[in-house]
């Protein structure tokens, strides 16, 4: 008789001994996109796995009035539109029960004491401790007057209570942080004059998608690939970051900010620090982000005449995606008719340390693309010397390339033999798909975020000095756009790879892009 196959244990799925101690997540900006697509399915599904604690409540904080029963019911619309996980009957109302809702205004001194006086009851009611992590889903604006606030309401927790054994205050913000590094600095100042850097956490959802983790773990748990990773070896390195969606119903917020301040100053720039930093000397939150402060230090800054080389701008003109015609950028709605905001950046990127000198960082980001794909490309040294011929097939450089998304995995190409009596060469891949190893079991970014924030574990944030590094790189670049007069950048057809002289950018240098 045969025996049952023993499960697959890389199948097994995740291991579920996370979950935090007693608390209430607060969010600011309960009616807005954020809430609705992305925390509260993520919350939800933390609840499903039962990753969350026995005392626990959320409380959604808005202008609007309503009661708790009517945002109850938004909320579960919201789980049952953009969870990946359906709202089980069971599970839905254990949650709901812990879901509330408090109205009132950033401005408004009495939103705090109401929410003081709901928190309050939370604890004596639900056991959540008074520890409360505090989540601003809000415009930037918005940041300022809530942290003073809560702490001229005395709703912040020193972290000497926690130390001692008390609650504790954790505050995340979302992104964009600042506009440019004056105004970040002067969040952050903000933002220290109320609570201490262990309770803040800046948000870059990218670090909590599992192929982003996984980078680390690829980089600083195999010894294989450490030795060839540098200028000795890679040749250089792309890094792209596409969507195929246009900006939506967000067009005045994309005047705002363009695409290198809503993608590149912080998704973009945290890929670039994990691929490039050094080992840190161990897993902490500190160590992690001081070896990516590191990176950022030492990108080469760019002198503003020097800008137009190796910077280039974009934006979509009407075009063909997924067989559907879609209108350019300057059409959709809240969008000026004339606007001169990007949403396609190029840069060509140095580091300029022991491991990177001379090793062209290419990256780019861009909506309206060709598809939806991000993917870190390290791109290695030609052969030294031709032993097969060009008759005999191409033979491409070797390729590392880490698909972030969609397709999570990773694939080495590299030169084989076609099978015959002739010796011809064929670019092949050695392929690691994450679905059909691990199956399909990996968790969002925004369940991974919420249940680190609640532990207070911030390795996957942003750290002050990383984000103001962040500003100070791109500023740079902004500043030499609007020296320049803000000319309108180039056009590329909905649907395509980008400008053309996103392409220059990398013929003068003898490469190309890759098509991911
Ligand atoms: C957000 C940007 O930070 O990231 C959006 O504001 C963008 O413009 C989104 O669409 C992309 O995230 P993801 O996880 O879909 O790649």
């Amino acid at each position: 008789m045969t025996q049952p196959l023993a499960p697959n244990p890389l199948r097994r799925g995740l291991v579920e001994d996370r979950t935090s101690d007693a608390c209430t997540v607060v969010i600011f900006g309960a009616s807005g996109d954020l809430t609705r697509r992305k925390l509260l399915p993520a919350l939800y599904n933390l609840a499903w796995q039962r990753l969350l604690p026995g005392g626990f409540a959320v409380v959604g904080v808005a202008r609007r009035d309503k009661s708790d029963d009517v945002f109850r019911e938004e909320m579960r619309s919201a789980v049952a539109a953009f969870s990946h996980r359906k709202p089980d009957d069971a599970v839905w109302s254990d949650f709901a029960r812990g879901l509330t809702y408090v109205r009132g205004a950033a401005s408004e001194s009495s939103t705090y004491d109401a929410l003081r006086a709901h928190l309050d009851r939370l604890a004596a009611e639900r056991g959540t401790r008074h520890s409360t992590l505090i989540y601003l889903a809000v415009p930037p604006a918005e940041f300022g007057p809530i942290v003073e606030g809560l702490r001229a309401a005395g709703l912040v927790d020193p972290p000497g209570r926690e130390r001692a054994g008390g609650p504790w205050t954790r505050v995340v913000f979302e992104k964009p942080f600042g506009h440019d590094l004056a105004s970040a600095r002067r969040l952050n100042d903000a933002v220290a004059s109320a609570f201490d850097e262990s309770q803040v956490f800046r948000i870059d959802h990218y670090l909590g998608k599992e192929t982003v983790q996984n980078l680390l773990v690829f980089r600083f748990a195999n010894s294989l690939f450490e030795p060839v990773w540098g200028r000795a070896h890679v040749d250089h390195v792309q890094i792209t970051v596409a969507e195929d969606i246009g900006v939506e119903s967000r067009g005045r917020f994309y005047e705002q900010t363009g695409v290198t301040r809503d993608i590149v100053e912080n998704h973009l720039m945290q890929l670039l620090c994990l691929t490039a930093m050094e080992p840190p000397i161990s897993l902490a939150a500190d160590a992690v982000r001081d070896e990516k402060v590191k990176v950022l230090r030492s990108l080469r800054k760019m002198e503003r005449s020097e800008v137009p080389r190796n910077v280039v701008r974009g934006q979509y003109a009407r075009g063909l995606v997924r067989g559907e015609d879609v209108a350019a950028y300057r059409e959709e709605p809240d969008v000026a008719g004339d606007s001169r905001v990007e949403t396609y950046v190029a840069m060509r990127c140095f580091v300029d340390n022991w491991r990177w000198s001379g090793v062209p960082f290419y990256v780019r980001a861009g909506k309206r693309m060709a598809r939806r794909v991000t993917e870190i490309a390290v791109v290695f040294h030609d052969l030294p010397h031709a032993l097969f011929h060009a008759q005999d097939g191409g033979i491409a450089p070797n390729v590392l390339a880490v698909r972030v998304q969609p397709d999570e995995g990773i694939a080495l190409r590299f030169t084989s033999k076609e099978p015959g009596q002739q010796t011809i060469l064929r670019d092949v891949a050695m392929d690691f798909r994450y679905g059909a190893t691990f199956g399909s079991n990996t968790p969002e970014a925004y369940e991974r975020l919420l249940l680190d924030a609640m532990r207070g574990e911030a390795t996957l944030f942003t750290r002050r000095d990383e984000v103001e590094e962040q500003w100070a790189y791109i500023d740079r670049v902004l500043e030499a756009w609007v020296a320049d007069g803000m000319t309108p950048p180039p056009t590329y057809a909905a649907g395509s790879w980008g400008p053309e002289a996103a392409d220059d950018l990398l013929a003068r240098d003898g490469r190309r892009w890759r098509r991911p």
